[in-house]
């Protein structure tokens, strides 16, 4: 069920205030995600490491807090990219690779919110024919 406006504002203000503490020390790139599971929220943030290829996106973080936390139905994940440059549009707002068969894994259903633009989509814009063994 597609949110309520309110509820689209509520998720993407977490996601938006959670990047204010990502750990993006490399990229100085901060991202902030927020899950929405019943009427709960779970926050994540980019958190990079020296060894670049450790560092994990906010929205596997978001989704795996929620897992850790017993849920499992997600209606929606909001992605918000507070330091992207506004000129470089839509591409530098998207989740990467990783994170959207993370997502088809999770949280297939849910609602994908692009922060900052007025975009949502399903897993299956961004991640046709995705990769899946049940
Ligand atoms: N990043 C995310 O957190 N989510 C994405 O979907 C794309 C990229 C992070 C990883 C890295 O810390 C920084 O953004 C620059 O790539």
């Amino acid at each position: 069920m597609t949110l309520t406006p309110e509820e689209r504002a509520n998720l993407c203000n977490a996601a938006q205030e959670a990047a204010k503490s990502a750990y993006a020390k490399y990229s100085n790139f901060r991202v902030g995600a927020a899950v929405l599971a019943g009427d709960q929220i779970y926050i994540g943030v980019n958190v990079e490491n020296a060894s670049y290829g450790l560092t994990i996106c906010a929205e596997r973080v978001a989704l795996c807090s929620a897992i850790a936390q017993g849920e499992r139905a997600f209606r929606a994940i909001a992605v918000a990219c507070i330091d992207a440059d506004p000129n470089l549009g839509l591409r530098s707002l998207v989740p990467c690779g990783n994170c959207r068969q993370v997502i088809a894994e999770l949280a297939e259903t849910a609602e994908i919110i692009i922060c900052g633009s007025d975009k949502s989509f399903a897993l299956s814009d961004l991640l046709p024919l995705h990769f899946k063994l049940d």
